[in-house]
Formats: structure tokens, sequence, C-alpha cells
């Protein structure tokens, strides 16, 4: 028999369905719930309502893609955590409802492991150890990962997120949430080093990333007085100088951890590992220091339950499975 899991994904803004059998996604649905555009961020009250708005239909589309039957299905997996309260507890009950009413095993899933075993969903896969930068909405993270259930944080935001600072930065030049993309966008056509932004200095392997805001604030601050129409004339270049000085933090601090854990095989997850210059910098150091690197493809970057459902394979193997009662939570750590 094969071992089929569906699998739940809602821990943010996105409601998304994945189905895998024998360790491939056959289908992968995300609803994207474009409400929280307006209000420049997620609204966590609107988000758990679209949750539960999409839930359905977009379970219904992914069984249907991957010709898959309620009565195939293994196991439930679903999100636990990290993620909003509200929008975590939709796709948790949605998912002990349906293994309870299926008669199957359920699994949780961290959120941020399952960033790390998206590698897995597609080849080539990077062998172990190896050592994957995190970069999402809400994590930054440097992680050794031994085995697909054994990883270790070796370094990690002392503040807020990478994606954040995109997002927030994006915020003060007047782009609408979610602002990563946007940047990435216009930086297309501007001068990296046109405005140049000083590095933190953060011991170790961790990141901060609020005193970069606060530099970037400053200094639109200070330009606008100087001529009010500083940003819409210098869009490409501001977004273009933003983006390569975040990306060399990132960049840095992953040399380093390779240097220090000797480790060459070198993956990157999360929504920011979308993120072009992300992409061409890694690929540019990779030249240079020997690395191999992986980068999974787009649609298992960003929030999906795809990602999901291969972890949830993995635990299924090891018959790691949870009980119907078990509370989401939404600090979870690993
Ligand atoms: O992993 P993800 O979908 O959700 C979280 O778990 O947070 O990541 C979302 C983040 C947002 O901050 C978004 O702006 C950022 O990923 N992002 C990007 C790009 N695409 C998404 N940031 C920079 N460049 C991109 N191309
Ligand atoms: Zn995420």
């Amino acid at each position: 028999m094969p071992t089929c899991i569906l699998a739940i994904e809602s821990s943010c803004d996105d409601t998304s369905c994945a189905v895998c059998v024998d360790g491939k996604i056959l289908a992968n649905e995300v609803a994207t719930q474009h409400i929280h555009e307006q209000y420049g961020g997620v609204v966590p009250e609107l988000a758990s309502r679209s949750h539960l708005k999409n839930i359905v239909p977009v379970v219904d589309i992914a069984l249907k893609k991957a010709q898959v039957e309620l009565k195939d299905i293994s196991a439930v997996a679903f999100t636990r955590g990290p993620g909003l309260m509200g929008s975590l507890l939709v796709g948790g009950m949605f998912a002990k409802s349906l293994a309870q009413s299926l008669d199957v095993p359920l699994i949780d899933v961290h959120h941020i492991q399952a960033h790390i075993l998206a590698h897995f969903i597609d080849e080539p896969k990077p062998q172990f150890p190896f050592l994957c930068l995190t970069v999402s909405g809400g994590h930054t993270q440097l992680v050794v990962v031994k085995d697909y259930l054994e990883m270790e944080i070796i370094g990690q935001t002392i503040d807020d997120a990478v994606g954040e600072a995109f997002d927030k930065t994006a915020k003060m030049l007047g782009l609408p949430y979610p602002g990563g993309p946007l940047i990435d966008k216009y930086a297309q056509s501007g001068d990296v080093l046109k405005f140049p932004f000083s590095e933190p200095k953060i011991p170790e392997l961790n990141f901060s990333f609020s005193g970069f805001k606060t530099q970037v604030l400053y200094f639109l601050q200070k330009q606008e007085k100087l001529n009010p129409n500083f940003i819409q004339e210098n869009l490409a270049d501001i977004c273009a100088s933003i983006q390569y000085n975040l990306i060399k933090i990132l960049i840095n601090k992953l040399k380093t951890a390779s240097q220090q854990f000797s480790i060459n095989e070198i993956a990157i997850a999360g929504g920011v590992a979308a993120n072009s210059e992300l992409r061409k910098q890694l690929q540019s150091t990779a030249n240079q220091l020997n690395w191999k690197v992986y980068i999974p493809d787009f649609q298992y970057c960003t929030d999906n339950a795809g990602m999901i459902a291969i972890t949830a394979y993995y635990k299924f193997l090891k018959k790691q499975f949870c009980a119907i009662n078990i509370p989401i939570q939404p600090r979870l750590n690993f």
C-alpha cells in the first residue's frame, strides 16, 4: 500500500494543502490572502477568517489534482507552529477532525524544519550534514542539518527577521505588503553601490536587522528634507542598495559558518530564498569557495504544504505520530 499523506499549512496568511505519495508531491495548492495588502502587514483576525473560508476548497482541489480519494489517505499532517495562533488553530482543527474521521494517524510538523526539508522534494538533494540558511518573514536562522529530523540552530536573529527588514523598508518607500518581492523587482534596474549602508557588527553567527532598518529610515528622512521627491526619483537605486546590503549580511555569516563547521553543502530556504540577489551572491560565492548550493523550486520557498507533507513523510517512516489532543504552539522551538 502506498504511503499517502495529506498535509495542511496555515501558519500565517497562506492556506495550503498538499498530497504526497511515497515521498512524491502530487499536489501543492496554495490560496494566498490578498486582503492584507491594504493594511501593510498581516492582520491576524482576518487571516484566521480567510483560512476558514479557504481550507475546504483548497483541500478539495489538492485531492482532485493528485487524483487521490479520502479513503487512500494514510496520515494527516499539519503545521503545529511557529505561527499565528488563530491561523494555526484553523489548520490544526481541520487536520485533527479529518484524521479522526478517517481513523488515520496525525502528524505534527515544525514550520521551520519543513522549510528546510523542502530540499527533499526535488532533485538534486543535499548530502548530510549540510548548512541551511532559513530566511523568511518570521525567521533568520543558520542550521546544521545532520539528518532529516536532526537539526541544530547555530545562529539566528536577535531581533527582526530579514524578510521583515525587506517588508518594513519597503513600507518606508511606500510599497505595499509584502514588500520583499517588490524591492527585488525594482532593484533589477538599480545600482547596488549607489547608496552605501553599513553592515551591523553582530558577534558569532547571529544576525540583527533592526539597526539596518533605522539606518534606512534616517537616510530617507534626511534625503527627503533635501528633495521631497527623492524616493520616486531614486526608487530603483534605493531598492538595489537595500537589497544588496541585506543579502551581503546573510552571505558573510554563511561564509563564517561554512568555514567554522567545515561544511560546503549549502542550502537556502524560506520566502527570502526567492530573492534574485541572494541567488546571485550565493552562486558567485559558491564558485569562489567551491560550495555546492541548493535552492528549492520557487513554489517550495514561500509557505506551502508540500514542505509539510515531505517532513511528515519522514516522520511517518519513523512512526512519529502525535496525539489527537496535541495543542498548536505559536512559539515552537526545535
Ligand atoms: O516563508 P514565507 O513565505 O513566510 C514566512 O514563514 O514568513 O516568507 C515570507 C517573506 C516575506 O517577508 C516576503 O517579503 C519575503 O519572504 N520574500 C522576499 C521575496 N519573496 C518573498 N523577500 C525578498 N525578495 C523576494 N523575491
Ligand atoms: Zn514560512
